[in-house]
């Protein structure tokens, strides 16, 4: 088995996404891109100002148009934002190429990691705690059929969870294999 084309972190906010998945891009040697801060970029605004101005439906129409110009980018690690498998319409995007892995993580776990965040508008308010268990209750479901890998994250150190998924993706790509791509990369 060949490493696919893209590999696509989704997952809920606190799952690691970002940090494991810029791990996973460099064992690889696969470029790393993380849709919420190309957003970010492009707008040349945080993620708060984008909720605030243009709404949940606002960005999440950014982020779709994020998505379709992503899936076509190959050797690639995308980190995504936890909401990104709430449109229908996203969902061929993500598989697009790609082998979709799902962070699985414990509440408490999203709760600790989240805790002093202020770039997250949905978590800005009395209960984070109630909102992160609602959405868990909608979107469990979604991300574990979208998945092709469903990988447990909670009491992982983010090394850990990158050789376990370099194991699940490809695991008869020895070291010194991943090595010479990753060569290869940065001399092209
Ligand atoms: C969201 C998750 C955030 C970001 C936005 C909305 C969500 O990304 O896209 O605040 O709906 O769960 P992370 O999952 O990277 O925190």
């Amino acid at each position: 088995m060949s490493l696919p084309k893209r590999i696509v972190l989704v997952g809920p906010m606190g799952a690691g996404k970002s940090t494991i998945g810029r791990m996973l891009a460099r064992e690889l040697g696969y470029r790393f891109l993380d849709s919420d801060r190309i957003i970010e970029e492009r707008c040349g605004a945080n993620i708060p100002w984008i909720f605030d101005v243009e709404g949940e439906d606002g960005f999440r129409q950014r982020e779709t148009t994020m998505l379709a110009e992503l899936s076509g980018y190959p050797q690639t690690v995308l980190a995504t934002g936890g909401g990104a498998v709430m449109r229908e319409e996203n969902h061929d995007l993500l598989k697009r190429d790609a082998v979709v892995v799902y962070l699985k993580t414990s509440i408490e776990q999203q709760v600790e990691r989240t805790r002093r965040d202020r770039n997250r508008p949905l978590l800005q308010n009395d209960d984070p705690e109630a909102v992160l268990r609602n959405l868990f209750a909608i979107r469990d479901p979604i991300y574990t059929e979208l998945a092709d890998i469903v990988m447990f994250t909670d009491r992982k150190s983010p090394r850990l969870v990158v050789r376990q998924l370099v194991n699940r993706i490809n695991p008869r790509t020895p070291r010194h294999k991943r090595q010479i791509r990753k060569e290869g990369r940065n001399h092209a």
